[in-house]
């Protein structure tokens, strides 16, 4: 019998249709899955965030949602309140009360920072279901050190790695491996920390501003060729679910130029994959790191983020995240039919393995991120953005804000605060119809200095993805 203990904050609010309880037979629930009345709290203010909530509220199952902090366009779907999204404790009190001051029956934490931080283990704590794994699991995102050394003891395929203290390691390192380097930080640093490059110097120069940090280490890997996948693998722990894979677009701009962002767009489904990755990802990846973390008595429930290279000598893991991608999150979502506030409760409380699989609409989706002027290096904030309502009325469109808040001297007017503003998501029936809807809808919103990439899906659609080898 698998260990289920971690779920003991699990709490008489459940509203999981456990058929063993009493609960459950009284109301006649009907299969495992089903959740009713369920009031949950989304901490971020992300598009994901956003994507989130309208996710949850279109599961019949789940009643009431509250963001926190949430951002202007959440706003308009959910009640928000203020609140540091980096201080467990400050979390953990909301979770207790933010429903006219009945606690939440689940907690969705939507960013790393948080859960690096521990605000899973305080929700948990407080005796209430929390999707997200605790402090210690999370730093399979936390330190990518950590991670080369999970992976390596689960004997996943992955990038042969160096972690170096100094820079005569670094220079030996790059040195082994030959260019293009790959020089990554080791530490959180918001999808930036990584720098791919031909240039010697360029490389070493940035090892050298990630040592400089207090407890610096940096890794140094292999070059991976090949297109990338993000694969969202929901896990209690125990049992793991895929959800389609999607790619995303890291590079601020078109044909992979530029800097790494946090992600400019993505789309889903893939169709130029190899047939079974997804399983081969699930066997040889997920279910591998979620048994190791266990094995280490530092269970990991929440969703493992499998960012893969397929390369001509097949699937290698570029890294792992401990948290829904964005902007894969708002792609993948708009093609999800069950109910997503039933699967994430699941994972939650520990009976992902008694959930129906997953339904998924036909067809695909297409996010492009709008980012404001002078994203990544210095984003400019203030600017008012116009065209919302109109590109929200494309066909199959949805306006997920990130970046936005109302104006202080006209309640009225949203501008953006900068970063990534907003991602625009919209479904077809083909990728060539997604793509099409969410660039017309894209064009209509104005924003001064706001850029976005162009070629978001293009290459799939062109069917010129492909896999060397
Ligand atoms: P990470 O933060 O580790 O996901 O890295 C950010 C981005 O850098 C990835 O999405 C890749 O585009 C690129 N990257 C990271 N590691 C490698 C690698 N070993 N080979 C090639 N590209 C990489
Ligand atoms: N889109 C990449 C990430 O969420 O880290």
């Amino acid at each position: 019998m698998h260990d289920r203990s971690h779920f003991d904050g699990c709490t008489e609010n459940c509203v999981y249709a456990c058929l063993m309880s009493p609960h459950a037979k009284r109301e006649g629930w009907v299969g495992i899955g089903r959740v009713v009345g369920m009031k949950v709290l989304v901490i971020g203010s992300g598009a994901r965030e956003h994507a989130i909530v309208c996710g949850l509220l279109t599961d019949p199952g789940v009643t009431d949602v509250v963001c926190a902090p949430g951002n202007a366009g959440i706003a308009l779907d959910a009640p928000t309140v203020v609140i540091d999204a980096n201080d467990p404790a400050a979390i953990a009190a909301l979770a207790a009360s933010a429903f006219d001051g009945s606690p939440a029956d689940l907690v969705v934490i939507g960013p790393e920072v948080p859960l690096v931080n521990g605000a899973a283990d305080a929700v948990r704590a407080a005796g209430i279901a929390c999707f997200g794994p605790g402090a210690e699991a999370a730093q399979l995102e936390g330190s990518k050190a950590f991670a080369k050394d999970v992976m390596a003891a689960a004997e996943v395929p992955t990038a042969m790695a160096h972690v170096c203290e100094t820079l005569e390691e670094v220079s030996a390192a790059l040195d082994q491996f030959g260019a293009p380097h790959v020089v990554k930080d080791d530490g959180l640093a918001a999808g930036k920390g990584v720098v791919v490059t031909n240039d010697r110097a360029e490389a070493l120069a940035h090892a050298e501003q990630c040592l400089a940090k207090s407890g610096g280490r940096v890794v140094i890997e292999e070059y991976l060729d090949g297109p990338e996948v993000s694969l969202f693998c929901i896990t209690d722990g125990i049992d793991v679910v895929p959800l389609l894979p999607a790619q995303d677009f890291k590079r601020v701009g078109d044909g992979d130029l530029g800097p790494n962002t946090g992600g400019m767009g993505a789309y889903t489904p893939l169709d130029w994959t190899p047939h079974g990755m997804v399983d081969e990802v699930v066997e040889r990846v997920a279910l591998p790191v979620v048994r190791e973390m266990a094995h280490r008595g530092t269970p990991f429930s929440g969703l493992l983020y499998v960012g893969l290279a397929v390369t001509h000598r097949g699937i290698r893991v570029i890294e792992f995240n401990a948290r829904f991608g964005d902007p894969e999150t708002q792609a993948v979502l708009a093609l999800l039919e069950s109910g997503l506030g039933a699967l994430l409760y699941a994972s939650a409380t520990g009976h992902l393995g008694q959930l129906p699989p997953l339904i998924w609409n036909r067809g695909a989706a297409v996010t492009v991120v709008v980012a404001a002027g002078g994203y990544p290096a210095s984003p400019r904030s203030g600017d008012v953005i116009t065209g919302l309502e109109a590109a929200g009325a494309v066909e199959g469109v949805r306006v997920f804000h990130a970046g936005t808040t109302h104006a202080v001297e006209e309640a009225d007017a949203i501008v953006a605060t900068g970063g990534r503003v907003l991602a625009i998501t919209a479904r077809g029936a083909s990728l060539a119809e997604a793509r099409d809807r969410a660039y017309d809808a894209v064009k209509l919103i104005e924003l001064d200095g706001s850029h976005y990439r162009s070629d978001i899906a293009l290459a799939a659609v062109c069917g010129e993805v492909t896999v060397p080898g």
